[in-house]
């Protein structure tokens, strides 16, 4: 069979166009998000715009490798989310939309691969997966600290440093304003639970 009649050629073309497109709506998310002077909250969300379109390219170097010159248009048949809202609602609706990849979608591509002989892109799928469970968490985090008006606060004292000049405070809540360099709130580096543990 040649590899254009295989469904993992699909699969590989279907996903390179999600996380392109994954890639670029998590850059308007981190647009608003500086807009709206969450400095932090934007470099976190772009770091994860920038794994997107790593996952793009590897989708697009392992679909281009096999199927050579050959290619020279794809017809993709699938639903992609084009969701509109504000901050807070964006950051909950990232989290699902990772929650289906890392559930659904590369769980299903890595089975077909498998399948159908390709064990390297099976394991890719796979590892792919795992980051996108990762996403969800640090999206579903911030969503939640985001809602609670929690970004800034914690029970118990902890360690909050001014990304722009590095000065650091144990406190319950972090400053409006930095003491040293009086860069907004904006600027104190985030605590993001779930990423730490899953490191
Ligand atoms: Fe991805
Ligand atoms: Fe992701």
């Amino acid at each position: 069979m040649q590899f254009c009649e295989t469904q993992t050629y699909n699969n590989l073309a279907r996903s390179f166009a999600g996380e392109s497109q994954a890639g670029m709506r998590y850059q308007l998310i981190a647009r608003e998000a500086t807009a709206q002077g969450y400095i932090a909250l934007a470099d976190e969300i772009k770091t994860i715009a920038k794994n997107e379109t790593v996952h793009a390219r590897r989708f697009f170097e392992e679909l281009t490798k096999r199927g050579g010159e050959s290619i020279h248009n794809i017809d993709i048949n699938a639903g992609y989310p084009f969701h509109t809202g504000d901050l807070v609602e964006a950051l909950r609706l990232a989290a699902e939309d990772e929650k289906v990849e890392h559930e659904r979608n590369y769980p299903a591509f890595a089975a077909t691969a498998k399948e159908e002989g390709f064990a390297d892109i099976s394991g890719l799928f796979t590892m792919i997966a795992t980051v996108e469970k990762h996403h969800e968490q640090v999206f579903r985090y911030l969503h939640e600290a985001m809602e609670s008006g929690n970004l800034y606060k914690n029970e118990s004292p902890i360690l909050y440093i001014c990304k722009e000049c590095g000065h650091k405070q144990t406190l319950k809540e972090a400053w409006d304003v930095c003491p040293l360099c009086k860069s907004s709130q904006g600027f104190v580096a985030l605590h993001i639970p779930y990423a730490k543990e899953n490191v």
